[in-house]
């Protein structure tokens, strides 16, 4: 069946089952390939997308669970305010190891950002203790989510 989709502003058609993960839509229907896959089964956040700005692990959502919803994924996420700072503040701190949980970590930073413009210690390790980072980056991401936060204060 084909469903239609909203991927960064653009509607996207998928002929495949409902039951069809938004993951492998994304990387095996679309070609987005920044989207990784890495448990299949909502344990290590490699795959986290947005779902209305909602950080949202896609190997576990069925393509027909999206409906009118807009997906954001890491290649769009630069695109934006927060995006663009969150990124930033990455290769301040020089964060990405290996880089293969990045893309997730980023965009449940951005979605803590958004949702959480100043987050506490305890609100970073609330938004990103579902993303799990086998290079133990995990020092760097929190400094990295710090500075951003502090140009979204600045406005800068
Ligand atoms: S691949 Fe989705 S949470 Fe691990
Ligand atoms: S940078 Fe290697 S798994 Fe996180």
């Amino acid at each position: 069946m084909a469903f239609e989709i909203e991927v960064n502003g653009v509607k996207r058609s998928a002929d495949v089952d409902g039951d069809t993960p938004l993951l492998w839509v994304l990387r095996d229907v679309l070609g987005m390939t920044g989207t990784k896959f890495g448990c299949g089964r909502a344990l290590c956040g490699a795959c986290t997308v947005h779902i209305d700005g909602n950080a949202t692990r896609s190997c576990i959502t069925p393509i027909d669970s999206i409906g009118a919803s807009k997906v954001t994924t890491i290649e769009a996420i630069g695109a934006t305010p927060i995006g663009a700072r969150v990124q930033k503040a990455w290769l301040d701190h020089e964060v990405v190891q290996c880089g293969y949980c990045q893309s997730g970590q980023i965009m449940s930073a951005t979605a803590l950002l958004a949702q959480t413009p100043h987050p506490t210690d305890a609100d970073i390790d609330g938004a990103m203790s579902g993303n799990v980072c086998r290079c133990g980056t995990y020092l760097r991401i929190r400094d990295a989510i710090k500075q951003a936060a502090q140009q979204n204060r600045q406005g800068g």
